[in-house]
This record gives structure tokens, sequence and C-alpha cells, in this order.
């Protein structure tokens, strides 16, 4: 059934996938977070939403199933256009995220065993290994760029051979990738990365096709021959599904890296506390979820039905937008919630989400991120920040990750 959406012109437009937005967004979700916490505003691409920014609200409406996934059960074709603006992205985007159950349950159980705590453990001296190759290779280099040297590779190589996918092409997979994460869902943007999207489809087409003929031991090769109940994933799914664990695998974990040395950097005491004492470093990985979120804000949802909070009305069909990092700053739920403490108590934070959309790839981020910072603070024995004025955070509607983060080693 088709519904109305309206444009309501007295909503302010927040282009919250600019640089800029994301320099001040913190300010900006502490005022709102007291003034207007559920906030009624409207997207660059003129669809209007509502921004949730405390911690009570964001809980509740992750967990409430009135809010769904799928735009596909709720609106019509010629309102589709505006939410899916280009078409050749309709095959990457049949995937569990987008799903609500229960499709959603049967896209997740078919990955789920690769992701459990126990199977992740297994990967250890794995990550390990990777974690020791690169930062080996980065010897005796004085000015590095952590996020191209360290941060993105060590997570693409673990998700890519956890998929099969070939060596040679990962380099390639970063710059698809960030073209679409910065595209976000702006019909110019993403009408101009039609050539990056068109090359990762056919790319991930040809790579499954070649699964087919020679099976690997590998998740790729897993999905493919992957059997629920009777129901395996239909072509789509198995495309969306592989692009959805590619971009989620890396994308979120190098920004995690970068973040939190980011917060260490900005923080020395607390650089100095992890230095002397590394057992630490699991409440430091919490902290730096809780700080730098690198999912800033949640993918869409939209309301199945006029749903009420306090006080405001959401109406069938609107959009909500949940601020992960807001909540993560909440003052009724952290104590001193700005300040960065790599010991904190009491740390519930909902970095990796909430809900049935809990992210899948959680003990693998935590596993990858553990064993990166530790082994770099215990290889690198002194380094800083090299040029405070070319820290950028990435225009990207989702996610908070830093452009570069240029360092200086001092051996
Ligand atoms: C620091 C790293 C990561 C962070 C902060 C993160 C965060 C998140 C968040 C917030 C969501 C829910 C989004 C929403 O509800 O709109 C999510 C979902 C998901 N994440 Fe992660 N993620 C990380 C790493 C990973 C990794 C390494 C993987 C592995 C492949 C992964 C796979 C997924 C998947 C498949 C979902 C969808 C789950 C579902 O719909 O049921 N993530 N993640």
């Amino acid at each position: 059934m088709s519904i109305k959406l309206e444009h309501d012109s007295i909503y302010p437009k927040i282009d919250l996938f600019s640089t800029e937005f994301k320099h001040q967004a913190y300010k900006f979700y502490d005022n709102l977070r007291i003034s207007k916490p559920i906030y009624p505003f409207t997207l660059p691409n003129n669809q209007k939403a509502w921004l949730i920014t405390r911690y009570k609200d964001a809980l509740m409406i992750l967990k409430d199933k009135r809010f769904i996934k799928n735009p596909y059960t709720l609106f019509d074709s010629n309102q589709l256009k505006d939410i899916i603006p280009v078409q050749e992205m309709e095959v990457l985007i049949s995937h569990m995220l987008n799903s609500d159950p229960p499709d959603h349950n049967r896209l997740r159980n078919l990955v789920h065993k690769a992701f459990t705590s126990k199977t992740i453990e297994n990967l250890r001296g794995q990550v390990q290994d990777i974690a020791n190759d690169l930062l080996d290779s980065l010897k005796y280099k004085n000015n590095i760029d952590l996020i191209n040297e360290y941060a993105f590779p060590l997570p693409m190589m673990v998700i890519g051979k956890m998929l099969g996918i070939p060596e040679k092409d990962f380099r390639q997979f970063r710059d698809w990738s960030n073209t679409i994460i910065e595209a976000g869902n702006l019909p110019d943007k993403m009408h101009e990365a039609l050539l990056e999207i068109n090359s990762f489809r056919s790319y991930l087409s040809k790579l499954i096709k070649n699964k087919r003929q020679n099976p690997g031991v590998d998740l790729i090769t897993t999905l493919i021959h992957a059997e629920d109940e009777g129901q395996f994933l239909t072509e789509r799914e198995l495309h969306s599904t592989i692009f959805l664990l590619i971009i989620a695998g890396h994308e979120t974990t190098v920004n995690l890296i970068g973040n939190g040395v980011l917060a260490l950097l900005e923080n020395p005491e607390q650089l100095e506390r992890l230095r002397e004492n590394p057992n630490l470093i699991k409440s430091a990985v919490e902290e730096m979820l809780r700080f730098y979120s690198p999912v800033e804000l949640t993918t869409n949802r939209w309301a199945r039905e006029d749903i009420m909070i306090d006080g405001n009305k959401i109406k069938k069909g609107e959009m909500v937008v949940v601020s992960l990092a807001s909540a993560n700053r909440d003052q009724n739920q952290f104590k001193e919630p700005q300040k960065f403490d790599i010991s904190r108590e009491d740390n519930k934070h909902i970095a990796f989400g909430m809900g049935i959309h809990y992210c899948l790839g959680a003990p693998l981020a935590r596993l990858e991120v553990e064993i990166a910072i530790n082994t770099l603070l215990k290889k690198l024995p002194e380094f800083q920040l090299n040029n405070q004025k070319e820290l950028s955070w990435r225009p990207s509607y989702l996610m908070r990750g830093l452009d570069k983060l240029p360092i200086t080693i001092l051996y």
C-alpha cells in the first residue's frame, strides 16, 4: 500500500554527510539532547526524517519492531526512487541489514556461525600475524599515514581472507567502498558513483561464478552452498550479503583503529596507561567505541504505523535515524561522558547497535582492534601526530572516520 510523504519546509536541512558537520557534530548533539531530542529535519535529498539523540530513546527505537528496515514493503515504485536513487544499487542491498523478520532471521542465520565468538577466537593467530607483518614492513619509516598503511589493510586482509577473495584485489575494494560510502544515498553523488558501483557488481559476479567452479574453504563458498531449513540464498541475496560483509567487515574497523589511536594521542596520559598496562586493552577498546563511535548514525528505519514518542508524532512512512555517537555521550547514561577513560566501568555503549540488527561482526571487530592497538604500542616505541591541521573527518552519512592519520615515529 502506498502512503503520502510530505516535505515540510519548516524542517531545517542538515547536511549530515559533510566534513563541516562532522567537525561540530558532538556540540550539535549535546544541544539537541537537551533542547529537542526527537528532532525533525530534512536530509540533503529532501527526505524528511527524525534524528534521535538520547540514549534511552535510541534503545527504545532500535528494539521497536514498528520501525522497519525494508523500504519495499512500505513504499510504491515512485517513492522508492527517492530512497534508492540508483537502480544499479538494488542488487546490492537485499541483505539482512535491510530486511525484517522472517527474511532477516533466514539471512542472518546463514552466516551467523562464521561470526560467533568461538569461531572468531580461532582467528587470533592469523590476525596477530597480519598485524606483525604490516608493522614490520613500516620499520625505519619515519612518517606514515596510519590509516593507509595499517588501519585499512589489516581488517581488509582479515575479511578478504575469510571470504576467499584474492589478495591482489584488496586495494581495489577500498576505492569501491569509499566511493559508495561517501555517496551515501544522495542522488547526484550516486549517479557519479555509477561506474564504481557497476565495476564492483561485475567483480562480484565473476568472483561468485569462479567460486562455483572452484569451491574453496571460505565464506563465499559456504554461502553458495548454504541452506537453512531447505532455503538457499537467492542470487540477489548472495550478491548483497557478500557486498554487506565486505563493506561492514572493513570500513567500520578501519575507522575504529584510526579513531581509537586519535583518542589516545589526544589523551597522552591514557596512552601512557595503556602502554604500561596492555591488559587494559579490552576496556580501552570499549571506550574507543563509545568515545568516537565509528558508526555515527544507524541505517534508515521507517515507521510502519503512526508512532508517538515523547509527544512527537512520527507518521507512518517517516524515517528515523539514531545517532549512536550522541547516545554514547549522553550525560544521563555515562558519568563524565566527554572524558576519554580507558578503564571506564559499566560502559554500556551502543556503538554496535541494539536489537535484531546488533552487529554480527562485533566479536571479530573487537579481536582485530585489540590486537591492532596493542601490537602498534608494542612495536612502535613512540609516535606522535605529525600535522594536526591535516586531520579531517571523511564526508560520510553513516560513518565517523579519518581521511588520514599522519604520524611521526620516533625510534
Ligand atoms: C568497529 C567495527 C564495527 C562497528 C562499530 C559496527 C557497527 C555496526 C552497527 C551499529 C550495526 C547496526 C546498524 C543498524 O542497526 O542500523 C552493524 C550491523 C552489522 N555489522 Fe557491524 N560493525 C563493525 C564491524 C563489523 C564487522 C567486522 C563485520 C563483519 C563482517 C560486521 C558486520 C555487520 C553486519 C552483517 C551487520 C548487520 C546485522 C543485521 O542486520 O542483523 N560489522 N554493525
